[in-house]
């Protein structure tokens, strides 16, 4: 089962500042030059001061065989599981291939979802983002993304939805940085949204296990004074 608090747990405070989270990017493209992982990048750079983001490798791992589910299952495999399991959030941000998820990405997704009733993505908050040079920007592939969470029991950011189309390499400066422009405002808006429920799913989480720790405790002294 995933975790059910940050890594840093929010305790009693209701009301805190803002908190930093630790987020899994998965980028569906394994190209050196993808527009994808700029796109990833940016939205890391906008919200550094609370998403803490880590890309996780998902092009060395081997394609997934349940006959190699075994005690020793391949290093890559546990290296992935490994990094998944500890974070607050998953951000996937996908290429779309013939109308749906590259197999890069659908691989991983089901590396990380077994061994059954162990997958890293149980209950984590998650956003998906798609990016194409295409007018549809991906949406093909995001909605197919959005279906495997919904099995993957994880909570998806609904708005702002995230299908990025015309993103060409003009589309950023000699640096990486998105230029000014439409789509920089778009996914300034999406690294805050996601941030925000990041932070509203755990903080949900924490006032709830509070209130039942609270009840628990009251339950106890009762039971002490009859
Ligand atoms: C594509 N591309 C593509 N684009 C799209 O909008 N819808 C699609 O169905 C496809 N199909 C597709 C299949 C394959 C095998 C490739 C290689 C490409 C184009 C794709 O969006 C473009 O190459 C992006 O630049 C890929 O993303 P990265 O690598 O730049 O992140």
């Amino acid at each position: 089962m995933g975790n059910l608090l940050p890594h840093r747990s929010l305790g009693s405070q209701r009301k805190v500042d803002s908190m930093t989270y630790k987020i899994a990017i998965l980028v569906g493209s394994l190209r050196e030059g993808s527009l994808n992982r700029k796109i990833a990048r940016s939205i890391c750079a906008i919200r550094n001061d609370g998403l803490d983001c880590s890309m996780v490798e998902i092009g060395d791992l081997p394609l997934y065989n349940q006959d190699l589910e075994t005690s020793n299952p391949p290093v890559q495999w546990t290296r992935f599981r490994d990094q998944v399991q500890p974070v607050d959030g998953v951000l996937f941000v996908s290429p779309e291939y013939n109308r749906g998820i590259p197999g890069a990405l659908k691989n991983a997704i089901d590396v990380g979802s077994r061994p059954y009733g162990q997958s890293v993505f149980d209950k984590k908050p998650g956003a998906i983002v798609t990016v194409s040079p295409g007018a549809i920007g991906g949406f093909g592939a995001n909605h197919q993304i959005r279906q495997a969470c919904v099995f993957l029991n994880m909570p998806v950011m609904q708005q702002p939805e995230a299908y990025l189309g015309h993103v060409s390499d003009d589309s950023f400066d000699r640096d990486g940085n998105l230029k000014d422009g439409g789509l920089k405002d778009l996914v300034t808006k999406l690294a805050h949204a996601f941030h925000d429920w990041v932070d509203m799913i755990h903080r949900s989480r924490a006032i709830l296990a509070d209130d039942a720790a609270d009840k628990t405790g009251q339950a106890a002294g009762q039971r002490a004074h009859a």
